[in-house]
């Protein structure tokens, strides 16, 4: 082991290009993107203000090795032959998962066998000792496999990175905060625009915005597996949250808008939002999105309203669609996006989409319409540049 790590930031299809500018705004340029991950180098301070600060990044893992196999043989050898002794504890747990696409190996449950078997081998030959219990800390090994490629990684995360903290009460189909804060990222919204989601169930769109807003990081408030490990000292981890803290920028001056036809969406949504320290900056009230007016000019709506997918839910969907379009169409100076995975989105909602963008919902493919609005003037009356998020 070194003090510079090959670390990988993992997403979810779509969001690979998000996570790689999230990185380059946190000063780690030099990166590799591929389907799902984002690979950069990074010492342990990198390790720490990754798992802090990716908003959008699903878990960061350092990359313990990478070789061609084709065969279990070789895969057992030159897992054995990793000093796995320097990664897990004696009394580590150490789950491995796996995935495997376009590759001789294809059987997963075999593919993780064979490497927890390989490191058992490896562990015991160290410690001579037959057998471990592996009641301590848990540090999750995955195999990837791509095209013959076996990549090894050991998980610095822990819980996923979308688990926040704040989400106690269940809602509607909610969101991942990963890709909610994505929908934010990739919008032209910044803290002087007006922010309404008029189908926000559980409010996680403008929990997000609010955190983005106010530069809350969205690890501030929950712990990573690496906090145990003897690689990421305890006081970096302190020195960053500090840092991290010092950062939160006061309240938004313009209360984000969040309403729901749901009582229940609209408890909670308050409730998260009183969990994230934002309750201030977000008014949430219940209301049905046919009472949708705003005199606001250049706001804008971010929304993922229901898909029509379970039966019977269809008709009320597609009279929804409409709805929007008409409600929306005085809008001329805002901007607008939608997430969902009904393919009929933008007949019925009666405009084509300036730029549409692939994402997952979990794993539903889904479809974010973008329909971009003027940029809003200057006080100087001069057109804005654009936010640095917005492509
Ligand atoms: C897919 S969920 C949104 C989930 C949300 N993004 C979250 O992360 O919790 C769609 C929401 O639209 C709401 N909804 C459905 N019909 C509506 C209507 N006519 N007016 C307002 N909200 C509506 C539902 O109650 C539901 O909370």
């Amino acid at each position: 082991m070194s003090g510079q790590y090959n670390l990988i930031a993992t997403t979810a299809f779509g969001l690979e290009a998000v996570v790689a500018r999230e990185l380059n705004a946190l000063g780690y340029a030099q990166q590799r993107v591929e389907d799902g991950r984002v690979r950069f180098p990074g010492d342990a301070a990198a390790v720490v203000r990754c798992n802090l600060w990716l908003r959008c990044a699903s878990r960061v893992v350092i990359q313990v090795a990478e070789f061609d196999a084709t065969d279990f043989g070789e895969l057992f050898d030159r897992t054995a032959a990793i000093a796995w002794e320097d990664w897990l504890p004696v009394d580590a747990a150490f789950p491995v998962r796996g995935r495997s696409a376009r590759s001789k190996l294809h059987s997963v449950p075999d593919c993780q066998r064979i490497v927890k078997k390989a490191i058992v081998e490896r562990l015991k030959s160290v410690h001579q000792r037959d057998w471990f219990d592996e009641t301590g800390a848990a540090r999750g090994i995955e195999v990837a496999v791509l095209k013959d490629r076996v990549t090894l990684t050991i998980d610095t995360s822990g819980d996923a990175l979308h688990k926040r903290g704040y989400r106690t009460a269940s809602g509607p189909a909610p969101l991942r905060e990963t890709l909610a804060a994505a929908l934010v990222l990739l919008s032209y919204w910044n803290r002087e625009r007006p922010l309404v989601d008029p189908c926000c169930g559980s409010g996680t769109i403008l929990i997000e915005a609010a955190m983005i807003g106010r530069e809350i990081a969205p690890g501030l408030k929950r712990s990573f597996a690496a906090e145990q490990w003897p690689q990421f000292p305890r006081g970096l981890w302190d020195a960053e949250r500090v840092a991290a803290a010092a950062k939160v920028r006061p309240q938004l001056a313009e209360r984000l808008i969040g309403t729901d036809v749901e009582e229940r969406a609209v408890l909670a949504a308050r409730k998260h939002a009183e969990a994230t320290g934002v309750a201030d900056d977000i008014h949430f009230q219940r209301k049905a999105l046919a009472e949708f007016r705003s005199p606001r000019k250049y706001g804008v709506l971010i929304t993922n309203p229901p898909y029509g997918e379970r039966i019977g839910e269809e008709r009320e969907v597609e009279q929804l669609y409409r709805d929007m379009g008409r409600l929306f169409e005085p809008l001329d100076t805002w901007s607008i996006y939608v997430l969902t995975a009904h393919p009929q989105f933008e007949r019925l909602f009666g405009r084509r989409a300036e730029r549409r963008r692939k994402l997952f919902n979990s794993t539903l493919a889904c479809t974010y319409y973008q329909f971009p609005g003027p940029k809003p003037p200057r006080h100087d009356g001069r057109v804005t540049s654009m936010p640095p998020h917005s492509r």
